[in-house]
């Protein structure tokens, strides 16, 4: 059990997104005796470079390689929670989820690969409950804005409407900021992982692969795969490449939060691409672009041409001044039974997968260090279904995002 001498330990500092975290809690929390957090990595050398780039001398930091168990405990004992950015996580994750879910530490990430997710939950969950460590994966870009954007039109649709709308359709409507080497990483993973799987491929498939295994959801999700008008929005609109991370993270929140979006809930997600003809041109190009990076990443020798002389290496990615230029704007239409709609929008100030995403993850972070055992249990938790209408505030007043209701009739 943890004796909390920290409240947060940040695994991966050192990492492209472990970094801007570290600046965003020192800015944020300094290093004041309310709020008590270290950093940690397998390297003493990049640790110390991130200590002098941050002016961090006074964070106290730990190295632990992503293998070694008896390093990730010496961590885990010490903290309430640990948060990782050490990732692709299918390949280095799995250790520190066993240590945590044994000592019932509480863990947040930014994993997006569902696989792996699944593959934790169903070997760690009962060690969880058992111990009161409560997981929190897909804490970043995917899948934050999604999960707490749906929760907080469903809140609204409860006071408006009297009940929960049946279906969600969130489309992109804005979207600036680069990869960075370790997210495609993460997706080269799956590519390759799904190659060779036919199960995993079914899997990937499943809308509801990450729900508990006694759901009694049944409804026939949309996906949107190619070029498609959508009349709701009056645009075409093409496919998002987290969609399949985020949808499956709202059906668990469904889940886990007793069905309040109803057990017909139905959830998609798509990219505005315009209204007139270039709208539908560019919507079919982005199908084919992620079609055509999935096969190439998938065989070896093409993959082998894309990681040495194209993609981006990890630890790589978009320059301070993108990450500063980066913005995100989701508009997500509510469809109520009785014929009622609801619009709302979410935004971020940053680019999505870095400068935003690392204010999420730390918000992540201190709010599941400030949920008492007592008000959630041990689990695989998400985003929306722990952290809750609190989050969303905090989301707002600390990490650069606006929660907005445009439109309800
Ligand atoms: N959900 C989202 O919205 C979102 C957004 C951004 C990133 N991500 C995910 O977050 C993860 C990190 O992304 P990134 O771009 O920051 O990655 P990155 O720069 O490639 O960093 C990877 C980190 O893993 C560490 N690492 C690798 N092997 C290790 C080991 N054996 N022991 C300890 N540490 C080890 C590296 O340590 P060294 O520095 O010592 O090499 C580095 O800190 C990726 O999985 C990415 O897909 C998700």
């Amino acid at each position: 059990m943890s004796d909390s001498q920290y409240d947060v330990v940040v695994f991966g500092a050192t990492s492209f997104v472990g970094q801007i975290l570290t600046g965003y809690m020192l800015d944020t929390y300094g290093n004041n005796n309310d709020f008590k957090w270290a950093i940690a990595g397998r390297s003493e050398e990049k640790l110390q470079a991130v200590k002098t780039k941050y002016q961090a001398e006074n964070i106290p930091h730990f190295i632990a390689d992503a293998a070694n168990e008896e390093q990730l405990t010496k961590i885990a004992q010490k903290t309430k929670v640990v948060v990782s950015t050490v990732g692709p996580y299918a390949l280095y994750g799995e250790p520190l989820i066993k240590v945590c879910t044994k000592l019932g530490t509480d863990y947040c990430d930014l994993t997006g690969e569902i696989q792996w997710y699944k593959r934790m939950v169903t070997k760690y969950e009962q060690d969880a409950k058992k111990t009161g460590a409560r997981i929190v994966h897909c804490s970043g870009f995917d899948s934050i804005p999604s999960d707490l954007g749906v929760l907080f039109l469903q809140t609204k649709a409860k006071q408006l409407f009297g009940s929960t709308c049946q279906q969600v359709k969130m489309r992109v409507a804005k979207l600036k900021g680069g990869a960075s080497g370790g997210t495609i990483a993460s997706m080269v993973n799956i590519a390759k992982e799904a190659a060779k799987d036919p199960e995993l491929r079914k899997e990937l498939k499943n809308p509801y692969s990450v729900c508990p295994e006694n759901h009694n959801f049944k409804s026939r999700q949309d996906n949107v795969s190619g070029a498609v008008f959508d009349e709701d929005f009056n645009c075409w609109v093409g496919p998002f490449v987290m969609g399949i991370v985020n949808t499956r993270v709202v059906h668990r929140s469904n889940a886990l939060l007793d069905n309040a979006y109803q057990e017909q809930f139905k959830y998609d997600e798509a990219m505005m691409m315009g209204q007139d003809k270039k709208g539908k041109s560019r919507a079919r190009n982005m199908s084919w672009g992620l079609s055509a990076f999935m096969v190439l990443a998938a065989i070896k020798p093409t993959r082998w041409v894309l990681e040495r002389f194209i993609l981006l290496k990890p630890g790589q990615g978009p320059t301070e001044e993108e990450q500063l230029k980066g913005h995100y704007d989701m508009r997500f239409m509510g469809i109520h039974e009785n014929g009622q709609k609801i619009v709302t929008k979410v935004t971020g100030d940053r680019d999505p997968g870095y400068g935003s995403t690392a204010k999420m993850l730390g918000q992540a972070a201190v709010c599941l260090s400030k949920i008492s055992k007592q008000e959630k249990e041990g689990g695989f938790w998400t985003p929306a279904s722990i952290y809750g209408e609190r989050f969303i505030q905090a989301l707002t007043e600390h990490s650069g995002l606006t929660f907005e209701v445009l439109d309800k009739k």
